[in-house]
């Protein structure tokens, strides 16, 4: 596993948020996320940027004839991640301590370089979600895709409201997380084509998977 210079603190929270990352997660992802992410994986293709791998949940459905660049910028989940690539023994897919902003990702993807790019809860946590979109734009090629999960602001009430009110201290408590994001909205503004999405509405979170393609004018404009 490389190693950034820009790689985020490790601490005792960062570490135990990675510990009980999986154990926390693991009912709703019986109950629904691992269905969603095993149906957005099987598209991807070609050469593959993960952004935010975590724990590496999804390394185990990638396509072995994918060739795979994770990245995770905090050691603890990269970490895990590494575990899981071991276990898998998988050669297609290429684990880097770092993240979207960091030199050390850019210094590996060219313009236009990459078939797919995933992302699974991270949109909700990156703190600067336009210029990682604006990243994404650049190192996608013409018709490249992004695949997309993520919880999202709800439309619905109290939710909404509930979600708004609580964000500010569950940020400081889920590494970041903002529980308000109309990502989904927010994709098509920066000029991403939605080819499919799909709104899974829990009772307390709504959550929304997409294949999104990059729009040949906004590529080239
Ligand atoms: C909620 S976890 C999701 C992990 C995994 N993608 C999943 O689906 O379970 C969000 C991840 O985004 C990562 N992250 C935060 N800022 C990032 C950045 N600038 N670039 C890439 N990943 C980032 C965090 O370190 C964290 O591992």
């Amino acid at each position: 596993m490389s190693r950034s210079n820009a790689k985020q603190p490790d601490t005792l929270y960062t570490r135990l948020f990675a510990k009980l990352y999986n154990p926390v997660m693991e009912k709703l992802e019986a109950r629904l996320l691992m269905d969603m992410r095993r149906a957005l994986l099987t598209q991807a293709r070609g050469r593959v940027l993960e952004v935010g791998a975590g724990t590496g949940v999804n390394f185990p459905l990638y396509d072995p004839a994918t060739q795979v660049l994770a990245i995770e910028p905090a050691q603890a989940m990269a970490e895990q991640a590494a575990t899981v690539l071991q276990q898998l023994n998988a050669s297609h897919i290429q684990l880097l301590e770092a993240g979207v902003g960091d030199a050390e990702v850019s210094a590996q993807l060219g313009e236009g370089s990459l078939d797919t790019i995933v992302s699974t809860l991270v949109l909700c946590t990156i703190p600067d979600l336009e210029q990682a979109l604006k990243h994404f734009r650049k190192w996608l090629r013409p018709g490249g895709q992004l695949l997309v999960l993520e919880h999202i602001h709800d439309d619905r009430q109290p939710q909404r409201w509930i979600q708004s009110a609580v964000t500010p201290v569950w940020k400081h408590l889920a590494e970041g997380c903002y529980l308000n994001r109309r990502t989904d909205e927010l994709l098509k503004d920066y000029g991403f084509a939605v080819e499919t999405e799909d709104y899974h509405y829990t009772r307390w979170v709504p959550f929304y998977s997409a294949v999104l393609r990059m729009e040949e004018k906004e590529k080239n404009g």
